[in-house]
């Protein structure tokens, strides 16, 4: 496997190519945004910059991996000659149903279909195409050249020779894959992001603030980040979304979103992205803000 095509230039999506293309495959990045496509390689050509002051790679390094990738505002040109597509689009269903209809149609009949969804059923998205046994999850975590882990999600039915082929690759890549099944939130966000709401519910029912929070679990729990400054990472409305997801899925009031959450949403406060959510990021300085206030 050699040539592969990623679908979706974002944060994702750079990373993805990124990675692939570090590791000496070809890439063709898509986008239907052509802009995208220009801040996307902007964005590599920088971390790789930092990947050269760090001493991880070399100049030469940089170049190859830049000439591994072309970008592709077409989608049927994009992934015409590929083995594989890693599919890194916008998280909504009926975008991913649309574009996985598509690659079917346009892709090589033997070619692999994955896709990074955080949550969406890839058993869903595989019954839109005539090749369920060949598409599967690949869930790379942000920011994809840093963390070892590929969730790889088989699909209800995708085959084992699929599942080996995208676990060998992944580890070709330098990273760590585990195997596991589909089901709403897969493994990771199904334990992530309840705990997150339930730090959320904690800030709502106002047992402490947002910086006591996140100081209990960066202390106490040795996590790097606390939940709170990490769901504004991670974008409060794609916190939202996963819920959802849980909820419709497993139909358990358990996983029902912080009124908090919800409101914070629908306010516009989505985290780091739109420069508030649990924290203030104005003029790069991390504050405990409004939020504090709902409580
Ligand atoms: N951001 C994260 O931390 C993270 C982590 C793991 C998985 N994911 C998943 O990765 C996927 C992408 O997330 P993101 O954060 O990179 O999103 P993003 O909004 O940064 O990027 C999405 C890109 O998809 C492009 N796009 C939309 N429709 C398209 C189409 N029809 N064809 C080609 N490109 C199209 C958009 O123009 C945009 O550039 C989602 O499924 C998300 O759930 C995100």
């Amino acid at each position: 496997m050699k040539n592969i095509a990623v679908i979706g230039s974002g944060t994702m999506g750079n990373g993805i190519a990124h990675t692939f293309a570090q590791f000496g495959f070809q890439v063709n990045l898509i986008d239907i945004n052509a802009e995208a496509l220009e801040r996307a390689i902007t964005t590599i050509s920088k971390n790789l910059d930092r990947q050269v002051t760090k001493g991880t790679i070399t100049e030469a390094d940089k170049s190859a991996t830049l000439n591994n990738i072309l970008s592709f505002t077409d989608l049927q040109t994009g992934v015409a000659n590929v083995d594989l597509v890693v599919e890194a689009a916008t998280e909504n269903l009926d975008l991913k149903l649309k574009i996985f209809k598509e690659l079917d149609a346009f892709a090589k009949p033997n070619a692999i279909l994955a896709s990074n969804t955080s949550s969406i059923s890839i058993t869903k998205i595989a019954s839109v195409t005539g090749r369920g046994d060949k598409v599967i999850g690949m869930h790379f975590m942000n920011p994809v050249p840093v963390m070892k882990l590929v969730e790889v999600i088989r699909g209800y039915a995708t085959s084992n020779e699929t599942t080996e082929i995208v676990m060998e690759l992944s580890k070709k890549l330098g990273k760590a894959p585990v195997e596991v099944n589909d089901y709403p939130g897969f493994v990771a966000n199904r334990i992530l992001i309840p705990m997150i709401n339930e730090a959320i519910y904690t800030l709502y029912e106002n047992v402490a603030g947002v910086e006591e929070i996140d100081t209990v679990m960066k202390l106490g729990m040795a996590h790097p980040m606390g939940p709170l400054q990490l769901a504004d990472f991670i974008g409060l409305d794609v916190c939202l979304a996963i819920l959802r997801v849980l909820q419709d899925g497993f139909g358990n009031p358990k996983y029902a979103p912080c009124p908090l959450l919800v409101n914070m949403v629908t306010a516009g406060n989505k985290g780091v992205k739109s420069g508030e959510g649990f924290y203030n990021y104005a003029n790069g300085v991390k504050e405990a803000t409004v939020a504090a206030k709902f409580s």
